[in-house]
């Protein structure tokens, strides 16, 4: 709700300008110190943290867990919070908005968040009215019944009774302009009343009315507490489109709508703008209706003249104005009663938040008026800020808040403005989480996904909080955000060049998700036919005939030769050549299809990449408990041994296992993948053991009876995503090395490295196990001798790399013991990354330069095939997300190449067409192809992503 009302208040910057300041927009850094007496704040609204304030996660407490442990004080945010504006709901101290219901629990509950605030420095500033009217006085009349005038009166004096010896900062109205304009002619705003001609200005009016009274109320019987009380207003600054006279006039005529309907009162001559009066009038005359603006008596405008003691403005952006002149409609309304234009100039920067430009310069003209047009006030800046889609690392708010800052300190120090203060919008991220792109404008981030609703410092706070404590800009304190920003540039920038000569470009299929046929010509049943034919998947679907390549792989040949790759990337069904998995079984038709596939391949020059297992065991060695069972190493090599045999002489690329951190993790910890299996906390370990195994042993295998006639390479694909720290913190950055090590080191470092599990890997699970009363680590062990054989038992790194997760420390010994608890980590991803139809997929191109950088490094520069990437979405012909995923994470491919020196030898994009994706069946498409699955022909088409994957092929790279 809060972000609704803050995005409305928006739409609406109406208003102003004074030529005579005419400043030249420099955009140069204006190194100074803001005055001693200058105060800094942070702004929120109060249905943001109300309810939570006595509660454990009260909002300060949270953000700074030091907050009440006087021995870690965090001065930073400390600093930050020395002023706190929140606003007080009228309806929580008094039920139905009058004195007869006064409820004394609201009353204590302002009392104690005031009290804990003062307990810890923080002085606050209170907003009484911040758009919340009592429904009951909605219903006599609300803004548009004078009623409202006394009502309000009665309510300032019991606030100013019951808190005005602690409070000595307050602000009647929040943004009148919103509740005027919103909520009474647009309607986009609580009460949600239409009537753009008439009810604005009149509730505007009774709005001015009731603000002059609380102003005058105080200053007769509460002088004596010493406060100040004030009123704050919004406005962009408005600016004329054109240096013609007539777009200078109507840019003043906007911001006298805006800023000067509400300042011209209070801090002019009492009275509404000339202008403003005129151009009503002028249009109420011509329709032939009275006027529509109400006027004050003499005496009000008396009283209205000098009633703040402040000017707060609130300020986040700059409009073009231009003269368009509306003389056709008939029905009076705000809008046409200006006769102007709005327009935003495309070349700035735009937010989260449509209605939001970035234009600092805007923010010193917008000051200058007021000092200009109102005898240069005691000015605050009451809110100002940006919107993002949340990301900690903020450089685009810190952007932001440096140049806004610094145009304020411009209007001190150059141009004499009376401004004192500024409150940074806003503390943290609005309370409504929405899936996707709600703008964000916290210096905090709340995750409203976990029940802690954990704060998280975002850059910009501590951006803000040095610029706090310097109080203002020196040369020297930003050359820290300036070195991040420039490493960003060259993280995020396309490279143009070309691939190596002889780089492998290839798609990629496994044999379940095409094949079918999956009870033909003698082939066995596998744990995923299995699995399926349990009804495990979505929709209930299976891959009992999928793309049907079992039939159709001369068709898939053919959409390889288009694309114009010179790999293709599947998988043999091990029960398809043999049934119960064992030499007794031996299929020929089966080895007949493999043949034939490859055979059609290499008459089209399409070297075959071959993966021995895509997760699909006969389900005969399931029954004796498959990859658990140590029997499955010599199981496996009978099988590698027979495919080398029938398809050595013809391939020259294997890969042993695909990756084997779903075989351990998802198909026998968690089990949402065949077959199956929950052991999270052994089980998960004793496959793994099994695998590596396996894999040595097939390699060699094959050096010793294979390698010096068939001159193939023998690898081992992995998957992995790119670990990226959750904020600079130290426990976060081991955190996120420690779950790199859990899942790719786990594999990688027993081939690639030193023939053994990673220390940390050996040391947490051994901790935990302890902890947890096991005799052993529940990590098995390797003798010396299978470490030996371990050790550099592949030719090449196969990485299936697809996306990025941000990992934070947990603590999470009081968990049951698994393969996950024992990492003491928290996974997240960043909200800007875009998301894919699969829920784990979130887009971030330049993870895998950073994932391969880290391979490099760790096994000594390894040789690597990229032997898949790639993104899902619905299905539709012109992916355009697939475009540019592919584009974008090829280039970050060739960025690793050329600018890390990685040894990346081809890329097996997948998928060469949509297929049975595992658990969500079809219901995912990751492919280039698209195959329609309602027609036994199983059709292919392709689809654009097809172009854009060839062009790449075709130059090798990027032009
Ligand atoms: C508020 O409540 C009092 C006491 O119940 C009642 O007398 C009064 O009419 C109510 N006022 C409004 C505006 O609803
Ligand atoms: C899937 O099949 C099972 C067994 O026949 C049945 O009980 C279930 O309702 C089916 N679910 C769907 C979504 O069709
Ligand atoms: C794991 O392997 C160890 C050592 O081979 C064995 O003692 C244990 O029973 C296995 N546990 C599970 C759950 O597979
Ligand atoms: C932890 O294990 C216990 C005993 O096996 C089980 O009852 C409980 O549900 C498990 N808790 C979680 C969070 O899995």
């Amino acid at each position: 709700m809060a972000r609704n009302i803050l995005d409305k208040v928006i739409v609406l910057w109406i208003c102003l300008v004074n030529f005579t300041v005419s400043v030249p927009p420099d955009s140069s850094i204006y190194y100074g110190q803001f005055p001693e007496d200058f105060i800094w704040g942070i702004g929120t609204s109060s249905y943001r943290i109300e309810g939570a304030w006595n509660k454990d996660d009260s909002c300060l407490q949270k953000l700074d867990p030091n907050l009440n442990d006087e021995t870690g004080y965090d001065p930073f945010v400390v600093s930050l919070l020395k002023h706190y504006r929140f606003s007080i709901s009228w309806s929580r101290v008094l039920s139905n908005g009058t004195l007869a219901t006064r409820n004394e629990k609201g009353i204590q509950y302002y009392k104690n968040l005031i009290s804990e605030l003062l307990k810890n420095g923080i002085k606050p500033l209170v907003t009484l009215y911040h758009w919340d009217l009592p429904q009951a006085l909605q219903d006599v009349g609300g803004w548009e019944s004078d009623k409202m005038i006394d009502y309000f009166s009665d309510y300032a004096r019991l606030m100013f009774d019951e808190l005005g010896e602690k409070v000595k900062f307050w602000i009647t109205f929040n943004e009148p302009w919103i509740s005027a304009y919103h909520g009474y002619g647009t309607g986009t705003s609580a009460p949600g009343i239409k009537d753009k001609g008439h009810k604005p200005y009149t509730t505007g009016h009774v709005i001015i009315k009731a603000h002059v009274k609380a102003y005058r109320l105080y200053k007769r019987e509460y002088s004596h507490q010493n406060g100040v009380v004030g009123i704050v207003l919004n406005s962009g600054w408005k600016e004329p489109k054109t240096q013609s006279q007539s777009d200078k006039d109507a840019a003043e005529r906007a911001i006298q709508f805006m800023l000067g309907w509400f300042a011209n009162p209070i801090f002019g001559n009492g009275d509404y703008p000339e202008v403003m009066k005129q151009q009503i009038a002028d249009k109420s005359r011509k329709m032939g209706i009275p006027n529509r603006l109400p006027e004050f008596t003499e005496q009000e405008k008396h009283d209205n003249i000098g009633s703040s003691d402040f000017f707060g403005i609130n300020t986040f952006t700059t409009n073009l104005v231009t003269y368009k002149e509306n003389s056709e409609s008939t029905t009076p309304s705000f809008d046409d009663d200006q006769d102007i234009r709005m327009f935003r100039d495309p070349s700035w920067k735009r937010a989260k938040s449509g209605w939001l430009s970035v234009v600092p310069w805007g923010m010193r003209k917008i000051l200058n008026f007021i000092k200009d047009n109102y005898r240069n006030p005691l000015t605050y800046v009451t809110a100002n800020g940006v919107s993002d889609c949340g990301q900690l690392d903020d450089q685009f708010r810190i952007e932001y808040f440096k140049t806004y800052i610094n145009e304020v300190l411009k209007a001190i120090k150059i141009d004499q403005c009376n401004v004192k203060g500024y409150m940074a919008w806003s503390l943290m991220d609005s309370f409504e989480w929405e899936k996707g792109y709600v703008p964000k404008f916290g210096l905090a981030k709340v995750d409203f996904e976990k029940n802690e609703r954990t704060r998280t410092l975002k850059a910009s706070a501590h951006f803000y909080a040095d610029l706090v404590k310097q109080n203002g800009f020196t040369k020297s304190s930003f050359n820290m955000y300036t070195y991040i920003k420039e490493d960003l540039e060259e993280r995020d920038m396309f490279y143009k060049g070309l691939f190596p000569p002889n780089f492998a470009w290839g798609a990629a299929t496994s044999a379940y998700q095409i094949e079918g046929g999956w009870n033909e010509d003698g082939k066995g049943p596998s744990i995923w036919d299995d699995y399926s034919h349990e009804w495990k998947i979505t929709k209930n679907q299976t891959g009992d005939i999928a793309c049907d390549s079992y039939h159709r792989y001369k068709e898939d040949v053919q959409m390889l030769k288009k694309l114009g790759v010179s790999h293709y990337r599947f998988s043999i069904a091990w029960s398809r050549i043999m049934a119960d998995g064992t030499l007794n079984s031996l299929n020929k038709k089966g080895i007949d299809y493999y043949n034939n596939l490859i055979n059609e391949l290499l008459a089209y020059n399409i070297q075959p990449m071959v993966t021995l297992y895509h997760w699909d065991l006969p389900s005969a060695l399931q029954k004796t408990d498959g990859w658990k069972d140590p029997e499955i190493v010599d199981k496996f090599a009978k099988y590698a041994e027979v495919c080398f045999v029938n398809f050595g002489d013809r391939v020259k690329f294997w890969i042993t296992i695909n990756e084997p951190f779903v075989v351990s993790w998802l198909g026998h910890g968690i089990g949402i993948m065949a077959p199956g299996v929950k052991e999270p906390a052994i089980g998960v370990y004793n496959v793994t053991h099994n695998i590596i195994k396996s894999h040595v042993k097939v390699y060699h295998l094959y050096n010793e009876k294979f390698r010096s006639r068939q001159h193939g390479k023998v690898g081992i694909t992995l998957d992995c995503d790119w670990k990226e720290p959750l904020t600079y913190d130290a426990m976060d950055r081991y955190s996120a090395e420690r779950s790199l090590k859990f899942k790719l080191g786990w594999f990688a470092d027993p081939i690639f490295g030193q023939g053994d599990y990673p220390a940390v890997m050996k040391r947490f699970v051994a901790r935990k196990s302890e902890q947890q009363g096991y005799s052993n680590s529940r990590l098995p062990e390797f003798t010396d001798e299978e470490k030996k054989q371990n050790k550099g038992a592949a030719d090449f790194l196969g990485l299936n790399h697809y996306t990025t997760n941000l990992v934070g420390y947990k603590n999470r010994d009081n968990e049951n013991s698994s393969y996950e608890a024992d990492q003491d980590t928290v996974l997240s991803f960043d909200p800007c990354w875009n998301k894919s139809e699969s829920d784990w997929l979130r887009v971030n191109p330049w993870g895998i330069r950073k994932l391969l950088k880290w391979i490099k490094n760790r096994y000594r520069s390894p040789v690597i095939y990229v032997t898949e990437n790639g993104v899902s979405d619905d299905g539709q012909m012109d992916d355009v997300s697939r475009q540019r995923y592919y584009t974008k994470y090829i280039n970050e491919i060739l960025k690793s190449i050329k600018l890390d020196n990685v040894d990346v030898r081809g890329y097996m994009a997948w998928s060469l067409m949509d297929n049975f994706e595992w658990g969500s069946g079809f219901t995912q498409k990751f492919g280039l192809y698209h195959v329609d699955f309602d027609i036994d022909s199983r059709p292919r088409t392709p689809k654009a992503s097809t172009v854009t994957y060839s062009k790449i092929i075709k130059d090798n790279g990027f032009h």
